[in-house]
């Protein structure tokens, strides 16, 4: 597909080549698409979800592999409590069982289980095995998995706007001092460079609420795929897709 490209260093699937010199340092999914998989086999929803950590585990491993630095995941929204009560707590439970059950696997392989948003709001059981997670692989050095949980853009930005105030109010920070990279320090994601890419599966093309702030300049893919169906070699197409843009954030090339 690619001839002029050197085969070395770069991994082969499918007949795409992604470039291992320009892997994108964050990716964040809108991982979407469980319910509409599981209706289309006329399963309940929560047989959906529950196939849907199925491709995460697959797609966290493939991102820890091909060397990406940071994978944010939207887990659970701020919006998604208007969901019924028996379908929050299905997700619930299912991410307690995953963190659980892939402790193991992940600590091993380096990865940092991070978490984003307002945790507090979680059932006790969740907030403890973030918690514990985070506590225990937070001196990894591998893949930073960033788990979106009770997770909104708007929230997040109201929160880091209050947080200001009180440093205002306290003399720990000047409102005169105040630019992009100083609102960027009071959000959850700190630290962290902003997403490259975004990918929504499931054939919705919106941010749902999802790091607003962060993807001022991010590419986005998008793919009528559902997220349970969402596969290694479709991250690659991704990744491929990504390599060959043309990123000029406001410039000219
Ligand atoms: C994504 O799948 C999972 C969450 C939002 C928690 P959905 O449950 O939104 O699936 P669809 O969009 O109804 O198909
Ligand atoms: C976004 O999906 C949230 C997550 C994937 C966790 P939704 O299914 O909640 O988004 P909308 O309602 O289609 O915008
Ligand atoms: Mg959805």
């Amino acid at each position: 597909m690619l001839g002029n490209f050197n085969k070395k260093n770069k991994e082969y699937d499918n007949e795409i080549y992604i470039d291992k010199n320009n892997i994108p340092k964050h990716i964040a999914i809108i991982m979407d698409g469980n319910g509409r998989w599981a209706k289309s086999r006329n399963l309940p929803r929560s047989m959906g979800h529950k196939a849907g950590v199925e491709a995460v585990r697959e797609i966290v491993k493939e991102c820890n592999n091909l060397g990406i630095k940071y994978l944010t995941l939207y887990v659970f929204s701020t919006e998604n409590w208007k969901r019924p009560k028996d379908e929050v707590s299905v997700l619930m439970k299912l991410l307690v069982k995953y963190l659980r059950k892939e402790f193991n696997e992940l600590n091993e392989n380096n990865v940092v289980i991070n978490h984003i948003g307002d945790i507090h709001k979680l059932p006790e059981l969740c907030e403890k095995e973030l918690n514990t997670a985070y506590e225990n692989t937070k001196n990894n050095t591998g893949l930073i998995l960033n788990l979106a949980i009770n997770y909104g853009g708007r929230s997040e930005i109201t929160r880091a706007f209050k947080l200001m105030n009180r440093d205002i109010k306290n003399g720990i920070l000047k409102e005169d001092d105040i630019d992009d990279s100083t609102i960027s320090n009071y959000l959850y994601t700190k630290n962290m460079p902003d997403p490259d890419l975004i990918i929504r599966p499931s054939g919705e093309q919106r941010l749902s609420n999802f790091l607003l702030w962060q993807c001022a300049y991010s590419e986005f893919w998008y793919s009528d795929i559902n997220w349970p169906d969402f596969k290694k070699s479709d991250l690659h197409k991704a990744i491929y897709d990504y390599q060959n843009r043309d990123r000029r954030f406001g410039a000219i090339k």
